[in-house]
């Protein structure tokens, strides 16, 4: 039987999970009068809040169910609706689509998925297969991933764009290797998104790759925002320094994804995160405010040094 979150809620399972990971209203209470910042995809208009969370690691053979579901259930319930997978992460698609179902919140999110094939065939097949696993009559975005095969998959994305299938097309790439080639996809073809690996201790797509999305009005998915963890590894236990209290940002992984959202443009953040209480902390950077340009330059001279 599929339960819808109200049938989740009357049968009191909700508020077990807000007791147990702290909802909405302690993130809202720590920042009066304050809403969630918000992006606005420049080619549909569709407005997004700045954060998303990436799903690579939801993978079946981990056991761990249960807590990759209440990790969905709080980033949904706090306000989150970007979801980004792919089926390329062994059977993360079919492990949120199972999830998105049994919380009855997939018509809520803006689901992105990717297609990974070299062929035609072999895409669309692939294409097809995620609407199955994910669930839905449409996804909001569907993206080439690392440029497999992009001509060929961009073509019929662009049919099923037409037919209503997607809302928004894009490609992605997580490797600095692949930016010539994305920039030259991006001033070939017209997409609503592209993304790319960036981060405060990864900053090279901030060269050209990020500027030249803003220009031809594309949004911006980034991955990798804590460099898979190496960021957290570089500043180890030092304390936060004095200027993150003026941008309302209470751990590390605020301050690094505030400073990814803080780009000029429509740059969203899609932090990989398995567990309810980080996702509650990468919701929460969303809230409050954002490092200026100054401040920006500030954090990215004390990071080279972590860094070096
Ligand atoms: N080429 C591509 O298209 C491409 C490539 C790579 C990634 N992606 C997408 O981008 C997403 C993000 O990349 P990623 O997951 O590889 O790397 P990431 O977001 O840079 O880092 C994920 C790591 O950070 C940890 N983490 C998350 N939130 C945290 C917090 N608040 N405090 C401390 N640690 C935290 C996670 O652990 P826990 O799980 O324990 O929270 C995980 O170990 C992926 O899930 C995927 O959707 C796309």
């Amino acid at each position: 039987m599929k339960l819808s979150r109200r049938d989740l809620l009357k049968l009191g399972a909700g508020a077990g999970l807000t007791a147990a990971v702290g909802g909405l209203e302690p993130i809202a209470a720590q920042f009066p009068g304050q809403a969630m910042q918000m992006k606005t995809i420049p080619s549909s208009g569709q407005q997004l809040p700045a954060i998303g969370i990436g799903t690579r690691n939801f993978r079946s053979q981990d056991a761990e169910l249960s807590v990759y579901r209440e990790t969905l259930a709080t980033f949904h319930r706090l306000g989150g609706r970007l979801l980004d997978t792919s089926p390329n992460y062994g059977d993360s698609e079919d492990v949120v689509g199972g999830i998105l179902r049994d919380l009855g919140i997939r018509d809520d999110l803006f689901v992105a998925t990717k297609v990974d094939r070299e062929d035609r065939e072999g895409g669309i097949r692939r294409m097809e297969e995620s609407f199955v696993k994910l669930g839905g009559d449409d996804f909001d975005l569907m993206q080439v991933h690392n440029l497999r095969g992009t001509e060929v998959q961009l073509e019929t994305m662009k049919a099923w764009k037409d037919q209503g299938r997607f809302r928004h097309i894009g490609v992605t790439t997580s490797s600095e290797n692949q930016y010539d080639a994305v920039e030259d996809v991006m001033r070939r073809h017209d997409l609503d998104f592209v993304q790319v690996d960036f981060a405060l201790g990864n900053r090279s797509a901030g060269d050209r790759l990020i500027p030249f999305a803003h220009d031809r009005g594309m949004a911006v998915l980034v991955n990798l925002p804590f460099g898979r963890g190496r960021m957290f590894e570089a500043v180890g236990d030092r304390p936060l320094p004095e200027w993150a209290a003026d941008i309302d940002a209470k751990t590390w992984a605020q301050v690094f994804l505030k400073y990814v959202m803080a780009q000029p443009g429509t740059v969203i953040p899609i932090p990989g995160t398995t567990k309810p209480h980080h996702a509650v902390d990468n919701v929460g950077s969303a809230m409050g405010r954002l490092p200026d340009a100054r401040l920006r330059q500030e954090m990215e001279e004390l990071m080279d040094t972590f860094m070096a």
